[in-house]
């Protein structure tokens, strides 16, 4: 079984079967159960469960809304995803560039399948293993509050080289952003000089409005699937009321009541499960109330987020993990950011920010809990995250990290991060993984095979399978955030895996350690 029409992998398994609608395959789902005994110990049941999982083999034309369009991030997709289908080339001082997805975990990593017969280990790239949507063919529209086109949008982002820019500004002119959604009790105040470009009426106009704008784009652009992703300014966080936004039900009255505690991004994910379509949280605010998430299970619709991860906290992810699993004990952490784009601008307000510092603050918890050798129950390292708003550095964002570890016999290791990066060359790519990841999991189910007839499930509707790609993963009620990146990343190789009937990658290599 080939997966994808130019795979260059082959599954040859009995366990794998192909059709014109699905990639069916026969899998033993390995995981232990645990009990504690009231004496204090743990039990350990492991168990298999026969499964068998599908992926539906057609990928729809993808069709991506952007709420936010007109900004660093929005624009610089658009022009990536144009730079790359025109395979642009620019000439930089350092010699020619071409156009490429460094970054994008689904186009630039691969995944290990196997050791070929000399011990080699062999990968494949991640967008192999099944029919994924290609950036090619992905058609992306907005809304913004700034009606400025995406050419003169590009231009202000100041983040791409003017080589490259230049090669794209006429094609990029000719797309305009649609109104969008603006109250200024939820964005930095200091955000109403670009707010030109607005949906006017009470919030169910303004909801409908957009419910309009998804089903227009649709049907002009001819794509099969829409998925909204919010990646404008950070809200403060709404509050959270009995009443207000606790149940569906409320949230649906308090739209239709007018009443000023409801988000513009809360009205976008609403307008958006209203018509189907899969709705992802790009920035830390509490978007997702729960009478959002009730909501969102009620349709059975996708949601996913919060809060795109990129640099600091990805290697917040990455070096805690290795510090607290390597037995090391990190007692401080302190975070200093400064930027000079727009998202910094709107950041400087204090409620704004602190969206992002709660955001910032938890991503170390499931690692600090899962040793208790190191950490006493509710015991955490100092976390203290500031950001600043410095104009002159622009998109080119400075991330300075202290982490301050115990080690043996009351020693101390202390390590020191500088990163200096165009944030949203690290940001965009992730927007790229977070769409086609979302579309893939669409198609793909499992059903017991121990039970005749067990219906197809799909996914939950908290498509905790991105928290890969977020600082702030929202999960099912009654799962567990997972925070750890190696983790994530491990889902969703194994889950891809598992989709073409190979079994998770185990690192066993018995093969090679055994005569
Ligand atoms: P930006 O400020 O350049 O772009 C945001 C855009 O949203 C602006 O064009 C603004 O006019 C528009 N906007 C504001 N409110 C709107 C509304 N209600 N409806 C429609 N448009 C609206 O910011 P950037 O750098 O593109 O970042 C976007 C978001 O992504 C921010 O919230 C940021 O915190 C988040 N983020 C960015 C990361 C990165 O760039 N590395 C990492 C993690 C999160």
């Amino acid at each position: 079984m080939k997966p994808t029409k130019n795979s260059t992998l082959e599954v040859i398994s009995p366990k794998v079967h192909v059709d014109d609608e699905f990639i069916v395959t026969d899998y033993e789902y390995q995981t232990s159960h645990v009990k504690r005994t009231a004496a204090g110990q743990l039990q350990v049941h492991p168990r298999t469960t026969s499964l068998k999982i599908r992926t539906a083999r057609h990928v729809p034309k993808l069709g991506v809304m952007l709420v936010g369009w007109g900004g660093n991030n929005g624009s610089t997709l658009t022009a990536a995803l144009e730079a790359n289908r025109r395979q642009l080339q620019w000439r930089k001082k350092t010699g020619m560039q071409q156009a490429n997805w460094f970054g994008s975990i689904t186009q630039a990593s691969t995944v290990f399948v196997g050791s070929d017969e000399t011990g080699t280990d062999v990968y494949v790239p991640m967008k192999e293993l099944l029919p994924m949507a290609e950036p090619n063919d992905i058609i992306v529209d907005g809304w913004d509050i700034s009606g400025q086109h995406l050419g003169d949008a590009m231009r202000r982002a100041e983040v791409l080289d003017v080589a490259l820019q230049d090669q794209l500004y006429e094609q990029l002119s000719a797309l305009k952003p649609r109104p969008s959604i603006y109250d200024p009790d939820f964005i930095a105040a200091n955000q109403l000089d670009r707010a030109d470009n607005l949906i006017k009426g009470t919030k169910l106009e303004q909801y409908e409005q957009v419910r309009r704008d998804i089903r227009d784009f649709k049907q002009r652009s001819g794509v099969e699937t829409v998925i909204v992703l919010w990646t404008a300014n950070t809200e403060r966080f709404s509050n959270v009321l009995p009443g207000l936004n606790t149940t569906s039900q409320e949230l649906q009255a308090s739209l239709k009541a007018n009443k000023t505690e409801i988000s513009p991004s809360t009205i976008f994910a609403m307008a958006s499960i209203a018509e189907g379509c899969t709705y992802i949280n790009g920035s830390p605010q509490n978007t997702f109330v729960p009478g959002l998430i009730e909501l969102a299970e009620e349709q059975r619709v996708f949601i996913a987020g919060d809060d795109f991860k990129s640099g600091q906290t990805k290697i917040k992810s990455v070096l805690v993990d290795f510090l607290v699993g390597a037995g090391i004990k990190p007692v401080s952490i302190v975070s200093y950011n400064h930027l000079g784009n727009n998202d910094g601008k709107n950041l400087s307000a204090p409620q704004q920010f602190r969206s992002k510092e709660i955001s910032k603050s938890n991503v170390v918890d499931d690692m600090v809990a899962s040793n208790s050798l190191l950490y006493r129950p509710n015991e955490h390292p100092d976390h203290v995250v500031v950001i600043k708003y410095v104009p002159y550095v622009g998109d080119s964002k400075r991330a300075m990290d202290e982490y301050t570890s115990e080690i043996m016999m009351g020693g101390h290791n202390t390590l020191v991060i500088h990163n200096t990066c165009e944030d949203s060359l690290l940001a965009t790519p992730l927007i790229l993984d977070l769409v086609i990841l979302a579309e893939l999991s669409a198609r793909i189910q499992l059903r017991s095979a121990e039970k005749e007839l067990a219906p197809w499930v799909p996914f939950k509707p908290v498509l905790s399978l991105l928290s890969y790609l977020c600082k702030a993963p929202l999960v099912p009620s009654g799962s567990q955030v997972v925070n750890s990146l190696f983790r994530q990343r491990a889902a969703i190789e194994n889950i891809l895996r598992g989709c073409i009937g190979l079994a998770p990658i185990s690192h066993l290599s018995l093969e090679q350690r055994f005569d």
